[in-house]
């Protein structure tokens, strides 16, 4: 079958990406999207049973760094669009680690941009048509200052934020600030950023990137506070919660980061950032109340009997005090709003993860990895 488009999803099996691989394979059925994942410990092809068997959709098991791969793929599928969200993701493990984050995010994104550079140069119409989308964190920004720690009325509101709206300093990140990061996950994304500009620049490959805040919804792995509290609240274990809880993040439900992506792919300038949030900056302990008050009424408990699960336990090293995104260029100029208000989000999220138990027992338990090997060994 003829495609109208042939769009590679890097990073479909992970969280964000299966969330974009659904959306585009939904909505767009003349468009063949394939999922290029190389099924670390955060791609799970369970988070996209639903859409497995759509005549649109492959799923390619393959890794960024694999340059020959990447080349090979390209020409395959006749890709004219890549929206790139593989990478490593877990800010702790990069304290860790740093090294397979410099691989993954900057070498993995360097391999496609090159390997994308040499089949699109190599076509006749070359770079017309096509596209390298590049998804960034807020992350690469540094930290802002809370000055003001009990926060205040924020000056702008969303939907996400209609409900608590609060800013915990005066200053945002717009898209023209310094990059400043501190931790080695922030620095590989802000590598892969540079690089992914420099292709733009110089060799004219139409690029665009954009830097997202903190994303929370169904599918996340069970590493990151939102999905690893509502599991260790149901079970009633421990919450370890990193210095004081006061560090601020600004979150979005997932589906209107993917809802973003989408609009961005279509519309975006070429060779231009748009900063992707709902101006919902919330403090990390007052996240952590609200999902234990979701989960108890939930399960039927006292609504915030679990209160005392939370476990002060000493701060991350160079942890960040706030983040907060300046989407407003989005919104102006492509129409984006979050769909969702956060306490309907987290609504929602908590209900998920307290649905989708066998999901979670998967996860934790390691059996996802064992998906992939029984859905292909018969094939
Ligand atoms: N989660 C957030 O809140 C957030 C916010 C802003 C931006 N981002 C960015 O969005 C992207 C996706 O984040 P996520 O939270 O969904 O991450 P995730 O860790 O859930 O998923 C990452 C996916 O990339 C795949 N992958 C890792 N290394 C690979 C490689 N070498 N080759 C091919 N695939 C590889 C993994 O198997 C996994 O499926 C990342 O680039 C991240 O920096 C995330």
């Amino acid at each position: 079958m003829d495609f109208k488009r042939n769009i590679i999803i890097t990073g479909g099996a992970g969280f964000i990406g299966s969330h974009v691989v659904r959306l585009f394979v939904n909505k767009y059925p003349d468009y063949h999207i394939i999922n290029l994942d190389k099924l670390t410990y955060a791609g799970n092809l369970a988070n996209l049973k639903d859409i497995e068997d759509k005549p649109n959709y492959t799923f390619v098991k393959a890794d960024i760094c694999d340059f020959p791969k990447m080349q090979e793929l390209l020409q395959q599928y006749h890709v004219d669009g890549i929206i790139h969200l593989a990478a490593e993701s877990h800010v702790d493990r990069s304290i860790k680690d740093p090294f397979t984050f410099a691989q993954t995010n900057v070498m993995g994104t360097l391999s496609l941009l090159q390997a994308a550079k040499l089949y699109w140069e190599s076509l006749p119409e070359k770079y017309e048509g096509k596209r390298f989308y590049h998804i960034s964190t807020d992350e690469v920004y540094g930290a802002l200052e809370l000055t003001n720690p009990e926060g205040l009325p924020s000056p702008f509101t969303t939907k996400a934020s209609s409900a608590h709206h609060h800013a915990y300093g005066r200053e945002f990140f717009t898209e023209d600030r310094r990059y400043q990061p501190h931790s080695p996950y922030s620095a590989s994304k802000a590598s892969s950023d540079h690089f992914v500009r420099a292709f733009h620049d110089t060799y004219g490959m139409p690029t665009i990137v954009t830097n997202c805040s903190n994303n929370y919804g169904p599918y996340q792995f069970p590493e990151k506070l939102i999905p690893l509290f509502i599991n260790n609240i149901r079970h009633r274990k421990p919450l370890p919660v990193y210095g004081k809880g006061e560090n601020v993040r600004d979150w979005l439900y997932v589906e209107d980061h993917a809802r973003a992506i989408d609009l961005i792919f279509h519309k975006g300038r070429i060779a231009d950032t748009y900063n992707i949030g709902g101006f919902n900056e919330w403090k990390n302990i007052d996240i952590i109340k609200v999902l234990i008050k979701t989960v108890d009424r939930l399960l039927g408990r006292k609504e915030g009997e679990d209160m005392d699960l939370i476990t002060y336990v000493t701060d991350r090293p160079g942890h960040d005090k706030r983040y907060a995104i300046d989407s407003r260029k989005l919104q102006r100029e492509l129409g984006w709003e979050p769909s969702l208000q956060f306490e309907e989000g987290i609504e929602k999220t908590v209900r998920w993860y307290l649905d989708n138990q066998e999901w979670m027992d998967n996860v934790t338990s390691g059996d996802y990895q064992k998906y992939y090997d029984n859905m292909y060994k018969n094939r």
